[in-house]
């Protein structure tokens, strides 16, 4: 059952990193690591996680799948589909999903999803940003005390609730096959849809338009007029004539 138990640190270098470390020493599926900072927080592609102590959510679900890793790749995207209805229902907050795993309000980074597998375990890492003030977000990021203009600052705590409970929903439809109303909305919902984009894959660079998202998790781009499914991958440039990074 994901959220049980739930571990809570003040600081750690990553939730990731313990999770692990729990599911070495036989730690059962669900238990959940919420750190109030991270000094070592990580995300995608040997990025850097940063979020000032007490503002952002922050943590990590130990996952035991009993599907074939390739049956998990949707669901980083079913992940985002949660964070997306959940700050939806509890803020007001329209967001778009950024391919693979992150979350965006107005272009910019609100969440982010990381899945680390390894051995027969997988870590679920969800970062979000609450209630940081604009002045300590990182270039092309943003939080929910900003978006929501709410007179009173958001809690994370009383996200955290919700959200599991809609992450529990995504993994449930996840291990079933059961994941195509997520999908869809994820598609709707998908940050540049219809639009030119560039895409690197390590020293590769594609070009072509977002068709979509496929129900495994690829997306699909229009590469010369033909449709093509890519399973990895970094969107790095959108519409901008000018050649600046999309975010
Ligand atoms: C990304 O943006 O590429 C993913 C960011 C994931 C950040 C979360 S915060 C909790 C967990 N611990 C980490 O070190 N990273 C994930």
């Amino acid at each position: 059952m994901i959220g049980r138990p739930i571990i809570r640190l003040d600081s750690v270098p990553s939730t990731q990193d313990v999770v692990f470390r729990l599911a070495d020493r036989g730690a059962a599926e669900g238990l959940t690591v919420l750190a109030r900072h991270q000094s070592a927080g990580r995300g995608r592609a040997g990025r850097a996680w940063i979020a000032p102590p007490g503002s952002a959510l922050t943590f990590s679900v130990l996952l035991r799948p009993d599907i074939p890793p390739a049956s998990l790749m949707p669901f980083s995207l079913l992940v985002a589909d949660a964070i997306a209805e959940t700050i939806l229902a509890m803020h007001g907050v329209q967001s778009t999903i950024k391919w693979p795993n992150d979350v965006l309000v107005g272009g910019r980074k609100l969440s982010g999803v990381l899945l680390q597998a390894r051995g027969g375990v997988a870590v679920l890492g969800v970062g979000l940003n609450v209630r940081t003030p604009a002045a300590d977000l990182p270039d092309g990021a943003t939080s929910l005390v900003v978006e929501s203009g709410a007179g009173s600052a958001p809690d994370p705590d009383l996200l955290l609730g919700p959200l599991l409970h809609a992450i529990a929903g995504r993994y449930r439809s996840v291990r079933s096959g059961d994941t195509g109303e997520a999908m869809d909305r994820v598609h709707r919902r998908l940050h540049l849809r219809g639009e030119q984009v560039v895409l690197r894959d390590g020293d590769r660079e594609r070009r072509g338009r977002i068709l979509g998202v496929r129900g495994d998790g690829a997306l699909l781009l229009e590469e010369d007029g033909h449709p093509r499914a890519i399973v990895s991958g970094e969107l790095v440039r959108g519409p901008r004539p000018d050649g600046h990074a999309c975010h």
